[in-house]
């Protein structure tokens, strides 16, 4: 079986690779001649662990190569895997189609007979029933080309491991079109048992985002808990724990902080709203507004608490930024909240200086005033305040007497809660955590 991957960003050059690796032929198709360049010479153009040895594996054997030229990888492959984004569209909050539906009509005309086209992307529920409308209507005659959805799970960090062991596969049909094909795409994962669902397309659509839409929820319901617990007295650390012991509640994605980010949470429950409207269901998902705003609360109560532990004066103070990425293991700085609260500090005069193990050099063409460092020891010299806001493993386990003899004030904001807060506080630092009091 010979297969395409069009679209080649954080889910589909993953998934090229995890096909290669898997021992299909493979071609990774994108529109971005550079990118398409550098992941041929066997590079990653993205942080993500693990993946580049393994890119670079099968771009050696000749099993994965990549092109731009969609109209041959149409022709060439039996299955083609469309993995390209849906961001949000700017200034509302749907999600910007357009770029799957070019994948298809790049696709439909020139597939070879009995091709499968498997879209994989985040879309609004019914895109899938327009796009195998739009396929069949431009495939050549008796080519019996068609159209499923895949949706895809993988979290950025994990992807290798999530892309080959998958926790479930769900696949939209009508009938059982493409059922037996996908059966042998992910044969080796069956094998190990992975649960095989199959839906029509509306619901495999709705799996998706509704599983980040209950993500969110979780995340965003603790971060409010969180501000219950900063009124009361509470610590929402220790709340979290006891609820996650309940099994109904679990303790997963009920880690209190600064809250969500990235390229899917935050567009894919914005989208949800905005299809639900569309289709006049304003109040059944209207609570995912509030989630939304809980989850920026906590951005604007991280940058209030540094204003409140520099007394009030963040003009001119060094402010040292711990993590620019959305989250650890990974480079990726979209709608991320801890640039986001690094870029209000420095709006408001700050001298805010970045340290990310990863993401420094996009979070520098996002946010290009901001001072990075590439060593850690550079960038807490003479801070008036840390920020702890992605929780890279090397920032979790930070000395606090070695870091408290470079400072110039023992004051530290644990935006993730992850520090050992008696230890800090022994060595003498004024640490404050999202949840947790003062
Ligand atoms: C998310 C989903 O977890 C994946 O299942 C999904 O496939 C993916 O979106 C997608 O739609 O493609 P990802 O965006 O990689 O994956 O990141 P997550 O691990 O879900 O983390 C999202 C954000 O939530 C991060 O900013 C993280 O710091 C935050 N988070 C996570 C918390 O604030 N608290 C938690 O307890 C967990």
């Amino acid at each position: 079986m010979k297969i395409s991957v069009i679209g080649t960003g954080y889910l589909g050059a993953t998934h090229a690779v995890c096909m290669a690796e898997l021992g299909f032929d493979v071609v990774g198709v994108d529109v971005d001649q550079s990118k398409v360049l550098r992941l041929q010479r066997g590079e990653v153009p993205f942080f993500e662990p693990g993946l580049e040895p393994l890119l670079r594996k099968h771009v050696e054997n000749g099993r994965l190569t990549f092109s731009s030229d969609l109209q041959a990888a149409a022709g060439w492959a039996d299955v083609h895997f469309v993995c390209v984004g849906t961001p949000q569209r700017t200034n509302a909050l749907s999600a910007d189609t357009s770029y799957v539906e070019q994948a298809v009509d790049g696709l439909a005309p020139h597939l070879a007979p009995g091709a499968l086209v498997v879209g994989k992307s985040t879309v609004p529920v019914g895109t899938a029933a327009r796009l195998r409308e739009r396929l069949r209507a431009q495939v050549a005659p008796r080519t019996h080309a068609d159209l499923v959805w895949n949706p895809e799970f993988l979290r950025e960090g994990h992807a290798l491991h999530d892309t080959l062991h998958p926790d479930r596969i769900v696949v939209g049909t009508e009938g059982d079109v493409g059922v037996a094909t996908l059966r042998e795409v992910y044969a080796g994962a069956l094998e190990s048992g992975t649960p095989f669902l199959v839906t029509g397309l509306e619901t495999a659509e709705l799996v998706k985002v509704a599983a980040n839409a209950f993500l969110a929820t979780k995340i965003s319901f603790i971060n409010a808990m969180s501000e219950v617990c900063e009124a009361t007295g509470g610590d929402v650390v220790a709340l979290a724990e006891a609820l996650g012991h309940d099994e109904r509640i679990g303790s997963r994605f009920l880690g209190a902080g600064l809250g969500f980010g990235g390229g899917c949470l935050p567009k894919d429950i914005r989208a949800f709203q905005a299809r639900c409207i569309e289709l006049g269901l304003n109040r059944s998902v209207a609570f995912l507004a509030e989630v939304d705003e809980v989850n920026q609360r906590r951005r604007a109560r991280t940058v209030a608490l540094a204003h409140e532990m520099l007394g009030g004066r963040v003009k001119d103070r060094r402010i040292v930024v711990l993590g620019a990425a959305f989250k650890p293991d990974s480079d990726d700085v979209r709608d991320s909240p801890a640039l986001d609260v690094a870029d209000q500090l420095y709006m408001r005069g700050g001298d805010v200086v970045v340290h990310d193990p990863q993401a420094t050099e996009p979070a520098r063409r996002r946010s290009p005033d901001l001072v990075y460092v590439d060593s850690l020891a550079e960038a807490y010299a003479g801070a008036d305040l840390l920020l702890l806001l992605t929780e890279w493993s090397e920032f979790r386990v930070l000395d606090p007497a070695v870091v408290g003899s470079r400072v110039r004030q023992r004051k530290i904001v644990d935006g993730r809660n992850v520090l050992p807060v008696p230890e800090w506080e022994r060595a003498g630092w004024q640490l404050r955590a999202l949840g947790r009091g003062a």
